[in-house]
């Protein structure tokens, strides 16, 4: 098996087209009186999306009133309000932007006491169920072949849990931390068996930095090894890829 993909000029084109999709569940949502629940990503890769989905909010009238979010994961030990927490980065860069209401919005605790995490962890995933499940999930990939942070290694059935994070995902992370010595050594990520249960799944990535892993993840074998080999799996699941990030795929099993 492999995954769907599509391949985009840019990051901002393969941004347009997630957003558009969004956008369509969003107001159908709407118009029967229904919530839309969307999957929520950090990092780099779903900037351009963001961008894209606070300018039709401001141009084109797309309310997030009925949307509800859960982000995938957040770093153990830092507060809500540290710089780079996914609480801090997607307030930032997304929710203080639309008119998304504020206990709609879903993250992990990175603050949560030692012994309420596995507590803490089921709750999230019992939010998820009660919220009707994900209906749309955006995910990046990182060298590591990580959705989430599931790192190498991490089952395909594992529901959200606490992990430790590879020495490439915090290598990748050292520069906005001012080094890795303060990049958190854990966090709490959605299971890939809790990402796994969305209705759709949108897997971006952006640069020949990521060809390879892409690559892996979309045509190698289904493995612990590349979580996001998983998606081969998923009956309803797409890479978004720009040129750069295609570039090592082998153009005969394009489905594009
Ligand atoms: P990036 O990270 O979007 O900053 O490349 C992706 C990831 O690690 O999942």
């Amino acid at each position: 098996m492999t995954t769907p993909y599509f391949v985009f000029e840019s990051p901002e084109a393969a941004s347009r087209k997630v957003a558009s999709e969004i956008a369509t569940l969003i107001r159908e949502r709407s118009a029967q009186g229904r919530s839309a629940v969307l999957g929520l990503a950090t990092g780099n890769t779903p900037l351009p999306l963001y961008r894209e989905l606070i300018r039709l909010h401001r141009e084109e009238g797309l309310s997030f009133r009925n949307v509800i979010s859960f982000n995938l994961d957040e770093y153990i030990g830092l507060e809500r309000d540290h710089p780079e927490s996914y609480w801090s980065f997607m307030h930032h860069n997304l929710f203080n932007h639309v008119d998304i209401h504020p206990e709609n919005i879903h993250l992990p605790s990175g603050t949560v006491a030692a012994d309420e995490i596995s507590d803490h962890c089921a709750a999230y995933d019992a939010a998820i169920q009660q919220a009707g499940g994900v209906d749309c999930q955006i995910l990046g990939i990182g060298r590591t072949g990580h959705i989430g942070f599931n790192e190498p290694g991490t089952p395909a059935t594992a529901r959200t849990l606490l992990v430790h994070l590879d020495e490439i995902t915090r290598q990748d992370a050292a520069p906005a931390f001012g080094g890795i010595e303060n990049v958190p050594t854990t966090a709490i990520t959605m299971g890939c068996g809790t990402i796994l249960e969305a209705r759709k799944i949108a897997l971006l990535a952006w640069g020949a930095k990521k060809a390879g892993i892409v690559c892996e993840a979309i045509q190698g074998p289904v493995s612990e090894q590349v979580s996001a080999s998983f998606l081969q799996n998923h009956p309803n699941a797409a890479f978004f890829l720009d040129q750069e990030a295609a570039s090592e795929m082998n153009m005969d099993t394009n489905n594009n």
